[in-house]
Formats: C-alpha cells, structure tokens, sequence
C-alpha cells in the first residue's frame, strides 16, 4: 500500500523529540514491509534548506492567509510532500515556539493547514498521488480526518497516531471561522464534533473522525483509556477501545550503533566493551567532571519538563552525589528546570555538568559513555531514550509506567536469576523511589560482573523497528482491503 504520512516533525530535517525520530524511521522500516511512505511536512526554514530535489506540484492562491506551494521532494533519503506556506512556516527555530515556554498565536491555523493539505492529497488534489491510507500524526494532523469527514468526498481510511496526549491542541471556538471557510461547517462545534470543552481539540477531532486509532506502546494505549491517563480524552477514547492500539516504538539501529557511532571517541560492540571507558573519560572531561572511572556516572537526555520526572531528579541530587555518583545533563525545556540545575552544579563542582540546547552528539557520547541512563518519567508514551541506552550498554533507570515498562526488565531477582535483566524500574514515580533506585543502580554498579550481565542483557534485546513495522504494515494492508503478502 501507498501511505501518505502526515506530521509536525521529521528526522533528520527537524526534531524536538521522539516524534521525529519516528516520522523519520518508519518509512525506511516500512519499505522492507512493502508500504510506500510519503511524508507531508510543513516547509520550515530547517526543512526547505535541506531539499535536494523539489518540484511544485500545486498552488493554493490562499491557504489560511496567505500563498502557499506544494511540493514533491527528496532530501536525506525520505520522500516528502512540504507545504511551502512563508506565512505559516518561514519562522527559524523551534517548530511550536517563539520563544521558550511561548506557543506562536497562530498555531491553530498553522497546523490546521497542515491537516487540510493532507486532506486535499487523500481526496484526489494530485493527478498522480492518491493514497491508500493516512497516518495522522498527534494534533498537528489531528483534524485531518475531521475535514475528510466533512468534506463529503470519497477519502482513504486514516489512521491517528498518538505520541503524546498531553499535548492536544486545543483552541478558542472563533477559530472554527477561519477554518470553516476551508470545509469545517458550524455544525462541527458540537460534542460529536471537533468541539472540545467549548473550546475546538484538534487532537479531540483526530480521534472522535479516525478510522484507527495507533499509539506508541501497548500500556500507554490501556492507560489512555481511563480517567487518570486520559487527560480529559479517556472517555472518547474508552468509545473507541475496539479501534484503538498500541504499537511498540523501534529506534534506528543504524543512527543508534556504538560499533560504528562518529561521535564516539572509542567505538565498541557487547565484545568489547571495556572501551566504554574511553568513552566515559572524555564524557566526563567535556562536563568538567572529576576524572574518576569508578564513579558511577548517571545521564539524562530529555525534555526537560515535569512529564519528564526532571524536578524529581532535582529533588534528589543531594542523595545521588552522597552515592558518590556523577550526573550529565543533555536537555532543553522549562527555563526553571535549567536554571535550577546550573546552581546545583555551582553547589556540586565536579560532580555535574549540563548542556542546555539541541545537541546530537552530546547526546550520543552520553549514551555511549555514560553507566546509566535516567528515565523517571511520571507518563512516557513510548521513550526512546531508554531503548539507545540498552543498544548503547548504558543502564536505563525507568519509572515503570507506558513504553518504559514495556521495554525495561527490572533487576529483580526473579530476572536477575534467569539472566534477563535489563535495567532498573520503580512506581510511582516520586522522590522516594527515585532516591532508592538510583541507590539500588549503584549497589549493582559495584558488582562488577552482574553490572556486565545486565549490561549484555540489554545490548541482546532487539529495539530495532522490526517487530512494529511488521504489525503496521498489516494494519495498513488491512485498512486497504489488500490481502496479507503470502509467506515464502
Ligand atoms: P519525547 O519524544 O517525549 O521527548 P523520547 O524519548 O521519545 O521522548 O524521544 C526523545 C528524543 O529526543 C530522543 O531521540 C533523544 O535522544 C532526543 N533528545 C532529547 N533531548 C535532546 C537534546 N537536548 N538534544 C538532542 N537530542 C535530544
Ligand atoms: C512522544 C512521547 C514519547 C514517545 C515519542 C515518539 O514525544 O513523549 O514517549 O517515545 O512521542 O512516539
């Protein structure tokens, strides 16, 4: 089948997070499964700057204000739709903000562009492109499947996939004006359309108007459906369990290979994996940490925000360094959760160093030399974060709530018997369990040999995108009413 995949973000053109990571990794992991990916994403400086070849393939006079091109492109092996719209998109930057913790005011209509387009190319827009299902990825394309809806035409089956419901997408109801002119009656604006609390929930429309509903693991999908995990959508999304699954993320293992990683001083496989050290030296010479290759050295590459779990980490710094132990910090975010960390490493010389800002290779050194990689999540869809550290050897430390109690063995000794721990979990994330497992990680730490197995444990486990791009691809050839590949 022919997929036309709809999204906000895009590795390796532009990425605040895991989202990213998948829109870029699904198409190649699809291709092995015989489903075509093309990409719709909105034309960003960072995006239209990394073009290799580019043809318009529509002209909108007026889309939502302003002029707009669609083109048909290749950049960075991925196919792509980009919706040149400057009004909209030429903005540099973070792709939601204007300036840290402030959303650009026209998002609504920014990203309601983004869903009419992809609307338009599944109703017939393009002589020579007709999809035979969408994927509609979190709110940015979440009312894409609302204006199929309306529209009255015949459309391809759509598929929304959830990343994250904490971010919804929700805006004023005189926004529906706008809009509307663009295929969204007055009639839309009520519980059994895209009206939300009064207000108008993108996210809300995605799911009341998809044919299928994905999200990225099996536990998050069940704990989206109740009161507690749903946000303010478990019961619409309780209406629609019979639709609704969780896929498991993959991660790229090409992109994420210590073996064959160039920003790693030293690169290594499960066979030698004392070069770790060398990795782990320079780690801690870039963050101006004591040089000390017994100190357990801690990492956290993330977000940071509180679904993030970063002001529990704050919390218990006293008690980590008591341990004797080291933290690097890779994150943007909260202004508040930077700050608070540049004075703890004013308190704490030698023992912490940070990076505030968007940093690929920071991130990569610190999954390839850091022992362990910190997760203490209060929600995480999926995480990716903890699947490097596994490939990378680098012991994740999760809270265990969505992806990361689907991916993470704890180190109990039920596990630690069989030889299949790959990691450290706790629940509920708070302070206290926080503080004791990360003690816990460093009583393990000082066992050598268990440290290893655990170690090799999680460099074994398959995080590659196999398994999920499999299930994807039935649930795609199944929208379709194509039959399944026959096995050889
Ligand atoms: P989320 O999507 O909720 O932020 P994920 O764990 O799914 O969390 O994905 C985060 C992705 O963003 C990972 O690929 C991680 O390596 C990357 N990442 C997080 N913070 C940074 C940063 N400061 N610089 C570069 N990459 C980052
Ligand atoms: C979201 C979630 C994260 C997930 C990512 C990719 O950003 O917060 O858990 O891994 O999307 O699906």
């Amino acid at each position: 089948p022919v997929v036309l995949s709809v999204a906000a973000e895009v590795f390796p053109l532009i990425k605040t997070g895991g989202l990213a990571d998948v829109v870029g990794a699904l198409p190649h992991a699809l291709e092995k499964e015989g489903v075509r990916v093309q990409t719709l994403v909105p034309g960003y400086p960072a995006v239209m700057s990394a073009l290799e070849t580019s043809q318009v393939v529509h002209k909108f006079p007026d889309l939502m204000g302003g002029e707009a091109d669609l083109l048909r492109a290749r950049a960075k092996g991925l196919d792509l739709f980009v919706l040149d719209a400057p009004h909209l998109y030429d903005r540099p930057g973070n792709p939601y903000l204007q300036k840290p913790n402030v959303e650009w005011a026209d998002n609504g209509v920014r990203f309601a562009a983004l869903a009419l387009v992809g609307a338009e190319i599944g109703t017939g827009l393009l002589d020579d492109y007709r999809p035979d299902v969408i994927q509609a990825h979190d709110w940015h394309a979440g009312l894409l499947p609302a204006y199929l809806h309306y529209s009255g035409k015949a459309a391809p089956p759509v598929v929304l996939s959830i990343h994250n419901l904490a971010f919804q997408g929700r805006f004023p109801a005189h926004l529906l004006g706008k809009l509307g002119k663009l295929g969204l009656p007055e009639s839309a604006m009520g519980v059994d359309g895209v009206e939300y609390y009064g207000d108008i929930g993108f996210l809300k429309a995605g799911i009341r108007f998809a044919d299928q509903i994905t999200t990225v693991s099996p536990s998050y999908a069940n704990e989206i459906t109740t009161e507690a995990g749903g946000m303010g959508l478990g019961g619409l999304l309780k209406t629609r369990s019979r639709d609704l699954v969780g896929i498991l993320n993959g991660i790229d293992i090409d992109v994420w290979n210590p073996a064959t990683d160039p920003d790693l001083p030293a690169q290594y496989d499960a066979t030698c994996l004392d070069r770790r050290a060398i990795n782990k030296a320079e780690l801690q010479r870039r963050f101006g940490l004591k040089q000390d290759p017994r100190k357990p050295l801690f990492g956290i590459v993330s977000r940071l925000t509180t679904q993030k779990g970063v002001d529990l980490l704050l919390s218990v710094l006293p008690q980590l360094f008591a341990e004797g132990a080291q933290l690097v910090v890779v994150g943007m975010g909260d202004p508040s959760f930077e700050e608070a960390f540049r004075r703890a490493e004013e308190q704490y010389p030698g023992c912490m160093g940070e990076f505030f800002g968007y940093s690929e290779e920071l991130t990569h050194l610190t999954q390839g030399g850091a022992d362990a990689i910190l997760a203490p999540s209060r929600f995480e869809p999926c995480g990716l974060t903890q699947l490097c550290a596994m490939r990378y050897g680098a012991l994740p430390v999760v809270s265990r709530t969505g992806g990361l109690s689907d991916t993470i063995i704890d180190a109990n000794s039920a596990a630690m018997a069989r030889s299949a721990a790959t990691g450290v979990q706790f629940w509920p994330a708070n302070e206290h369990n926080l503080e004791e497992a990360i003690r816990r990680t460093c009583a393990l730490y000082r066992h050598p040999k268990i440290w290893r197995n655990i170690q090799l444990n999680a460099m074994a486990a398959d995080s590659s995108w196999r398994f999920s791009a499999a299930i994807y691809a039935d649930l795609f050839r199944n929208l379709a009413g194509m039959p399944a590949p026959s096995a050889e």
